[in-house]
């Protein structure tokens, strides 16, 4: 029999507590509301106390954690959650995150942790295969597209101004010699955000226009040089389109510029040969922005960085050449922003790993597929689709854009599902992602039925 010091050191009746109530959670998910009510809402003013004073025992924070915490969550992992482009999560990516947590590793250094620096290594070359990327990119795994985007940009400045003479690690960016960027009409807000962050200066780039599904124009690019960088979306937020990569990474690479992907959710359209075609030609590019925590449904954060030169990344990345010099073999740090992080690798394999090629590839068709039955759903209705839905993402207006917003938040409000508002082309509309695992047909049958009786409550 353990000791009670032996119980407490290991936690056993709380990580049994939290595990109860997690499967609880996650059993119930499905059937409840996916906003959280009001009184839920409410019932957070429980967590607004002054800094306790003494300690609480762990069973006690857990449990209240539970109980005011959790009607409090989005039902993100639910089968009607429609909402930006949020994946559910993986059951072994689930699993494997308890076990990660248990672990608590830092995956900064391969002697900080060597089962976290092993499945970086062996989740960067699965998602290369999987994306159709160049097998020999190096990668880092970050919290989110947002900083996978600032660590390609980061790593496309350091190699431009290297070619240009300047060394921006050390010399930084005053004075340095100018880099012209490029985006596209369509550049999604968090491209724009990575361009600040790095000291490019949200204003300073160039705007390509785009085509009506905001695919950037090839033809309007302007010319270019051995220090632009172009950026590019393999996924358009609003309508799910692809800007036409083969083209523009031609035409680019002749001028020797820099050509970098945001490709948050819709790279991985790439693993389904009926997808594929999407695709094309984003492998030609030199860096690479993409989510694990999006499509493929692993949970948060996992944010994925390649890139074609990996010197170049590692020049920008590391963190002092004196410093924990690494070793021979890749150390993590040095190809992200962080150095001390937690192992998102884990759940990132557990989740590649239960799915394999063939789960993976139909995950993405599944939720095409589905996409494709709320734009049947919707026009049936009468509804007016927006954007031709080629993956995952549906636009739907309602009517003029006050009609639109308010069926939006009435749909909201009600609890069946959720999808968010946009502007897409001038003109407000509803968006749905459908972007989980969890979501079956009867959940999209579920989540119109609401749709069109809310709409018809209003007069639609
Ligand atoms: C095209 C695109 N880029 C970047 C992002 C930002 O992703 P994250 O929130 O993981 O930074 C999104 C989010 O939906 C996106 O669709």
């Amino acid at each position: 029999m353990a000791t009670k010091n032996e119980t407490a050191s290991t936690g056993r009746e709380v990580l049994s507590l939290a595990a109860e109530r997690a499967i609880k959670y996650a059993n119930g998910v499905r059937q409840r509301r996916v906003a959280p009510g009001a009184p839920d809402l409410q019932a957070l003013e429980k967590f607004r106390e002054t800094f306790p004073e003494g300690p609480s025992d762990a069973e006690s924070v857990i449990a209240m954690l539970d109980e005011f915490g959790s009607p409090a969550t989005v039902a993100t992992t639910g089968g009607r959650y429609f909402g930006y482009v949020i994946g559910g999560v993986l059951p072994a990516a689930m699993g494997a995150n308890w076990l990660a947590g248990a672990w608590d590793q830092n995956a900064a250094l391969r002697a900080m942790s060597p089962i976290a620096a092993e499945l970086e290594d062996v989740v960067l070359r699965w998602i290369c295969e999987a994306l159709n990327l160049p097998a020999d990119c190096e990668g880092g795994l970050v919290t989110c597209a947002t900083a996978a985007n600032f660590t390609a940009l980061a790593a496309a400045r350091y190699a431009l101004l290297k070619k240009a003479g300047w060394d921006v690690a050390e010399d930084g960016m005053f004075g340095a010699p100018p880099i012209q960027v490029v985006v596209g009409a369509e550049v999604h807000a968090s491209a724009l955000k990575a361009l600040s962050l790095a000291g490019f200066g949200k204003r300073r780039v160039t705007s390509v226009e785009s085509d009506g599904q905001g695919r950037m124009r090839a033809d309007k690019l302007p010319k270019l040089s051995e220090r632009a960088i172009v950026c590019i979306q393999a996924g358009n937020v609003n309508s799910g389109s692809f800007d036409p990569a083969a083209e523009i990474c031609r035409r680019a690479q002749e001028q020797g510029a820099w050509v970098h992907v945001d490709g948050a959710f819709g790279l991985w359209a790439g693993v389904s040969p009926r997808y594929r075609h999407l695709t094309d030609g984003f492998e030609l590019a030199d860096s690479w922005a993409t989510d694990a925590h999006k499509w493929p449904n692993v949970n948060y954060d996992s944010g994925i960085v390649l890139v074609r030169d990996g010197s170049a990344l590692r020049a920008a990345m590391t963190l002092s050449a004196a410093y924990l010099a690494p070793g021979t073999r890749r150390e993590p740090m040095h190809h992200t922003p962080e150095a001390s992080r937690r192992a998102r690798g884990v759940e990132l394999w557990a989740g590649l790993k239960s799915l394999g090629r063939s789960g993976l590839c139909e995950l993405i068709e599944r939720t095409c597929l589905l996409a494709k039955k709320f734009e049947r759903g919707l026009l049936a209705a009468g509804f007016q689709i927006l954007n031709e839905v080629v993956i995952n993402q549906v636009l739907v207006s309602f009517g003029d854009d006050a009609i639109t917003r308010e069926v939006i938040s009435r749909i909201q409000e009600d609890g069946t599902c959720w999808c968010g508002g946009t502007e897409w082309k001038g003109r407000t509309a509803m968006r749905i992602s459908v972007s989980s695992w969890a979501t079956t047909e009867a959940d999209v049958d579920r989540s119109l039925e609401a749709m069109v009786r809310i709409a018809r409550a209003r007069g639609v």
